[in-house]
């Protein structure tokens, strides 16, 4: 297990959930790790502690996503930290609550864009220049596969992650020529504090649409994001791969 032997990396949204597994995975496959959080200190430092009982170094830092100032100063932090970042997780999400288009209060639908696409957005302008400059490195986007179903009553999220996936296209291509690749994971329904909550919302019926008939776990996209971060893929950029169960095909 050392296909990240010797890197580093941030993954935001790194204490709980999504972020916390594919922090671990890089962990257990030789990577240090900075992760951020926005507000549960104490799910951060269970995290750190983690990863540095696997023998590597981390360190959690604060920062809300959708703050640009606060991203440059987070991810300077993590560069200061290990001396470089060669992998970065945009990963850091909240959900829309349930409501028609109609009934959205403006204030909710800027607030999940901010975090959702604003947020992926700066923290890839925080760190691809890094990249390029270095001719080094990957960044993995987290959309959702919410992106391409476009249920009703999610709006607000579902066109954050349809952002985040032509993001991680445009950045692609323009980090290619530096030898830097730029790739997203569409998640289905994975089992986390907000897929829980998705889950009780929704129902069992939820469960039934997806082909494998069963939730994801956060091990299960932090798998593919080892794949993607480590050189078994260096062929692999600009592309959205979805690990949903085939409940989107
Ligand atoms: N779970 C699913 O079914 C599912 C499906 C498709 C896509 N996704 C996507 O996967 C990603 C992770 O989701 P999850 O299920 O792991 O969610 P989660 O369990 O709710 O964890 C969210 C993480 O993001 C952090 N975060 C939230 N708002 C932030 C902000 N403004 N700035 C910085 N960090 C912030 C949280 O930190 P604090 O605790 O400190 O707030 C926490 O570490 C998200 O982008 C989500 O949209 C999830």
């Amino acid at each position: 297990m050392d296909r990240l032997t010797g890197r580093t990396a941030m993954v935001t949204g790194g204490s709980r959930g999504i972020g916390r597994g594919i922090a671990l995975a890089f962990a257990r496959e030789g990577a240090d790790v900075a992760i951020n959080y926005r507000r549960d200190r104490e799910a951060a430092l269970q995290t750190v502690a983690a990863i540095e009982a696997l023998g590597r170094r981390a360190v959690a830092l604060q920062a809300d996503v959708a703050d640009w100032e606060a991203v440059r100063a987070m991810t300077e932090s993590a560069i200061g930290h290990f001396g470089h970042l060669d992998i970065t997780v945009a990963n850091s999400g909240v959900a829309a609550r349930p409501q028609a288009i109609w009934d959205v209060d403006v204030e909710h639908w800027r607030r999940v864009i901010d975090v959702d696409l604003n947020g992926a957005f700066h923290t890839c302008k925080a760190v691809a220049r890094h990249m390029v400059d270095r001719r080094r490195g990957t960044i993995i986007l987290i959309s959702s596969v919410g992106a391409d179903i476009c249920a009703a009553f999610g709006s607000p999220y579902y066109v954050a992650k349809a952002g985040v996936n032509a993001l991680t296209r445009c950045l692609a291509k323009e980090c290619a020529p530096a030898g830097v690749r730029v790739n997203c994971i569409a998640p289905g329904l994975v089992r986390t504090d907000m897929g829980e909550r998705l889950l009780d919302f929704v129902g069992q019926g939820l469960i039934n649409a997806i082909p494998l008939n069963r939730a994801g776990e956060p091990e299960d996209v932090a798998a593919a994001a080892v794949f993607l971060a480590s050189d078994d893929a260096s062929f692999v950029t600009g592309k959205i791969l979805q690990v949903d169960g085939g409940q989107a095909s």
